[in-house]
């Protein structure tokens, strides 16, 4: 299968690249900007330039052929002004860009709390509304959708190991178990068309999809 994943060289996105290649997928590694190519040398995905706050159709361009895109793209920083230009405005380009190419299914790295934002950490709270909003839309796309909405996230090693339901408590994420939750949504099709909160656990990623509630 083919998948583009935006954010592809972000701390994320990097991991969902390099298991998507593991996993026998053909990967579109989708780039702010071709400055960020290089590295990309050594992993047999093919960089493509997929600014989300640029013109929409070089994204649709970048989609095409996909069956899927993998969104971990994240702003910058958590200014108002810069996550509604990413995280709001840009995450929406990019799903009305994957409808316009034909991309069947659109993967959404959100966060916890993105569904209810006013319960979320005040220090985040401009980064959770954006998200709230790009997920909603994404939700009335034409798009088979799943947002995934890790807690805090880390860069502790991979555990393979996660809880996921519709909503948790607050927890944290290694980075690497949040990108095995991304590419574990493409074989469980109880992930689709639906949003749930991850966070670090007991159950390998395949078990913990597959008995989502
Ligand atoms: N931090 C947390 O605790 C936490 C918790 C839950 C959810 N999240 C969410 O998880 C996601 C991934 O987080 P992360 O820390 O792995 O991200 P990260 O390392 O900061 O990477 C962000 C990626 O987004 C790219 N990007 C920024 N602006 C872009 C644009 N205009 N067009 C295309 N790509 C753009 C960056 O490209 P460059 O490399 O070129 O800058 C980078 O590849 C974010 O959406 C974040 O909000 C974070």
């Amino acid at each position: 299968m083919q998948v583009t994943v935006l954010g592809a060289s972000g701390r994320t996105g990097f991991h969902v690249v390099r298991l998507l290649i593991a996993r026998g997928h053909t990967v579109r590694a989708g780039l702010r900007s071709r400055k960020r190519a290089e590295v990309f040398r050594d992993v047999k995905a093919d960089p493509v330039v997929a600014d989300v706050t640029a013109d929409p159709e070089d994204l649709v361009e970048a989609f095409k052929n996909s069956e899927v895109v993998i969104n971990a793209i994240g702003a910058p920083d958590p200014e108002p002004e810069s996550v509604n230009l990413v995280d709001r405005d840009g995450a929406i380009t990019a799903m009305r860009a994957a409808e316009k190419a034909g991309v069947a299914r659109f993967i959404q790295l959100s966060a916890q709390f993105a569904d209810s934002p006013d319960q979320g950490d005040r220090l985040v709270r401009s980064i959770l509304l954006a998200k709230q909003v790009s997920d909603s839309v994404l939700q009335r796309s034409a798009l088979t959708w799943t947002i995934v909405r890790p807690g805090t996230l880390t860069d502790g090693p991979a555990t393979g190991r996660v809880k996921a339901a519709g909503h948790l408590e607050p927890g944290r994420i290694a980075r690497q178990d949040v990108a095995a939750v991304l590419v574990g949504a493409l074989a469980e099709p109880l992930t689709e068309n639906r949003g749930f909160d991850v966070v670090s656990g007991d159950f390998p990623v395949g078990s913990a999809l597959a008995t989502l509630d």
